[in-house]
Formats: C-alpha cells, structure tokens, sequence
C-alpha cells in the first residue's frame, strides 16, 4: 500500500470494526433465546469494539477522518443476497455473510502485515490478524449449528460465487476491511 494511503485506510477500518462489533450486537438482539449465539456474538462484539477503541486512535493520530456513512459495497452486494421472509434460513445467511467477511479481513490483515512500517500499526495489526482468525469459524460454527451443515454448505457455496462477483465489480468504494455497512 502506498503511505500516502495509510491513513485513510486506518480510518476506514477503524470504521469496519465499529460496524463488525454492531453487526455482531444486532444477530444477539435478533436470536436472544440462542445461549451459543448471545454468549460467542457478544464476546466477540466485545472484542470488535476493543478494535474499534484501538483502530479509531491511531486514526487520529494520523489526522485521518473515519466516514461512518460510507458505503462498503462489498458488504452491501452479500447483504443484498441474503434471505428474509423465514428461518433458517434467514439467519443462516446472516452468519454466512459474516463468516465471509471476517474471513476476508483476516487475509487483508495477513496481507497488510507484510506492509507496515510504522511500529504501532504493525504491533496492532498483528494482533487483530490473530483475532480475526478466529472470528470467521465462529460465525461458521453458529451457521451450522442454526440451519445444519449440509444447508450451511450448500449456502455457503452459493454465497462464494455472490462474492467472487461483488468482488469482480470495479471499485465503487473505499477501501474496506471488513465490516457490514
Ligand atoms: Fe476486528
Ligand atoms: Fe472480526
């Protein structure tokens, strides 16, 4: 990446785990009878917003605004193919879509690791790479658990070719970690 483009980049992801944590806050809200769910979603919640906290300070020392109206269409394009009107399937697609996108971040993060110089940035980085590694197996296992591995697979192979083709349109955005705008 260029340097130039570091602190846009740290705002905007800073703005991702604000979102991720929201996203995860909202599935607990949707499923509250859910223990695995509310337990693994609200720690994990937990753990997005200490990103938040950490991502959004480095954002300020750099003097990089965070846009928390920007439009990740990534995000929006999985979004959009997601069931509404039933369960399970309903909420088997919101955890895909989260499955995918923690699993996406995790390989920005391994990927931008190579990258930073900066020494606080790569010490944060490095961190999150280790966290978000195990952020997607969490959405992964919940999918399962709600709707069955044999509908989880089926779905989720499905949702690959939704995001081979979202990730296939020219760029329309900024760039984006992760997160569910
Ligand atoms: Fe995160
Ligand atoms: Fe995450």
């Amino acid at each position: 990446m260029a340097k130039e483009n570091l602190p846009a980049f740290v705002a905007d992801h800073a703005v991702c785990e604000l979102q991720a944590s929201v996203y995860a806050l909202s599935l607990v809200g949707s499923y509250p009878r859910n223990a695995p769910l509310v337990d693994r979603l609200s720690a994990l919640a937990a753990e997005e917003l200490r990103h938040f906290r950490r991502v959004s300070r480095e954002a300020r020392r750099l003097g990089a605004p965070m846009k928390t109206t920007r439009r990740n269409f990534y995000v929006a394009e999985l979004r959009a193919a997601c069931r509404r009107d039933r369960e399970p399937e309903r909420g088997l697609d919101l955890l895909l879509v989260a499955a995918l996108i923690e699993a996406r971040s995790h390989e920005r993060f391994t990927l931008l690791l190579g990258h930073v110089t900066d020494a606080r940035l790569s010490k944060i980085y490095a961190d999150l790479a280790e966290a978000e590694a195990r952020h997607g197996p969490i959405y992964l296992d919940l999918a399962i658990a709600h709707a069955g591995e044999e509908a989880t697979k089926k779905r989720l192979d499905e949702f690959l070719d939704v995001e081979a083709r979202a990730l296939a349109l020219p760029p329309r955005a900024e760039i984006a970690v992760h997160g569910a705008a």
